[in-house]
């Protein structure tokens, strides 16, 4: 059963202090604290392990490959992926959409349409805007309501025989909205428009099957399931990761190379140039081992319940109002009171040892939709407590009656 003091026991961060005050970290959507046993295996890789990968016939190299072609496997099943070949290990999801979006420069042409939802991550507009300058195709939006839920009506309106790619987050970072991916793939692909969905967000709470999904690209980064910054997955079905071209030249990219030619080695090394971030990856596939020894069932069902009653105390408070209402959301809470900038509660919160993201959150046309500068934002984790709610509802109270 979930035990919340023994799953805390296992983040030694949890147990340090900011600005005199214990530490109540809800920033989550941000990065993810690390447990001992990720920590472990980091210790263990450059105690025991330390080599260079996929190069060495010395025994230190043969079994630091043997290490990262396991966690491999164990994200290969994690997201019931089909084949090993099918997950290209990246430095994060930034790396994995620009990898794609950078293929994709010899695939489309002048006029060609791209559909990208309103809600998204930097990370998922630019390298497309990117994409589009290059070839002459064309981005289009997918709108959202007020609630911050995708308009599906116009979703299908946006979608033609022009369109050739759709992108989407599976979980809204600055709202925590869930879309509805199954749906847009499926009317995706009635159109023959490639789907990629940025999993970030929704990969420390929702475990996707991918098979099932039948999405074309999906990306995470570890850093947000337990495991370590620097490194994160791009999934693509093996039809279309042969289809792109390499993104980075380099070693270990190669099946043979001379003056005159080189041609590439197969998938997934074709998108693998270079030393990759290799304890990064092990460290990868110790934190998805860890995050399944809870279960994410039991993670979003505990989660939904801290939803719940943080969004209930902090609209207790008058004048604070919630963005991203979503009837379908993870644990995520994007705010801000009336007459107050969102930096000031941050900074007060801060000095109460409460850790919370301020600003646009890499979300720029969000915020411009709601005509905001930015937002307070508490994301909550299965290592949060109530106790941290009531922490947080207190310090934004009391950041309320300092600032008004
Ligand atoms: N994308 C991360 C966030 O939402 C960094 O905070």
């Amino acid at each position: 059963m979930f035990d919340i003091t023994k799953i805390r026991a296992d983040f030694p961060i949890l147990k340090r202090e900011v600005n005199g005050k214990p530490l109540v970290y809800l920033d989550n959507a941000a990065t993810s604290q690390t447990p001992q046993q990720v920590i472990d295996v980091i210790v263990d890789y450059y105690h025991r392990l330390n080599a260079n990968i996929h190069r060495g016939v010395h025994t230190l190299s043969q079994e630091a490959t043997d290490a990262y072609e396991q966690a491999r496997i164990k994200i290969q099943k994690h997201f019931n992926i089909a084949k090993p070949q099918e997950v290209i290990l990246t430095s994060g999801t930034t790396h994995s959409i620009n990898l794609v979006a950078n293929g994709f420069s010899s695939l489309l042409k002048e006029g060609d349409e791209l559909l990208v939802s309103a809600m998204e991550h930097h990370s998922n507009i630019v390298p497309w805007q990117m994409l589009c300058e290059r070839t002459g195709s064309v981005l289009k939006v997918i709108p959202m309501n007020a609630n911050g839920e995708l308009v599906m009506e116009d979703f299908h309106s946006l979608l033609s025989e022009k369109t050739r790619l759709v992108f989407c987050n599976h979980v809204s970072n600055a709202l925590g909205t869930i879309n509805p991916i199954e749906a847009i793939i499926s009317a995706s692909h009635e159109v023959g428009a490639a789907v990629l969905v940025d999993g970030a967000q929704a990969s420390p709470h929702i475990k996707a099957d991918l098979q099932a999904l039948d999405v074309d690209f999906y990306t995470i980064s570890a850093h947000k399931v337990c495991g370590p910054t620097g490194v994160g997955m791009l999934y693509g079905k093996e039809a279309w990761l042969k289809k792109l071209p390499p993104y980075q030249g380099g070693g270990e990219m190669i099946a043979e190379v001379t003056f005159d030619k080189t041609t590439y080695a197969d998938l997934p090394h074709k998108f693998e140039a270079g030393t990759p971030n290799i304890c990064g990856g092990i460290a990868f596939g110790a934190a998805l081992d860890y995050m399944n020894s809870i279960g994410f069932e039991t993670i979003s069902s505990y989660e939904a319940e801290l939803l719940a009653y943080a969004t209930e105390e902090l609209l207790k408070i008058e004048g604070l109002k919630i963005y991203g209402t979503a009837a379908n959301k993870t644990s995520v809470i994007s705010f801000n009171i009336d007459g107050i900038h969102p930096y000031d509660i941050g900074t007060i919160l801060d000095k109460l040892g409460i850790a919370v993201r301020t600003g646009h959150h890499c979300a720029q046309p969000i915020m411009d939709f709601y005509k905001i500068p930015g937002t307070v934002r508490a994301s909550f984790s299965f290592y949060n407590t109530k106790e941290e709610v009531d922490v947080l509802v207190a310090g934004v109270e009391r950041a309320k009656n300092m600032l008004l």
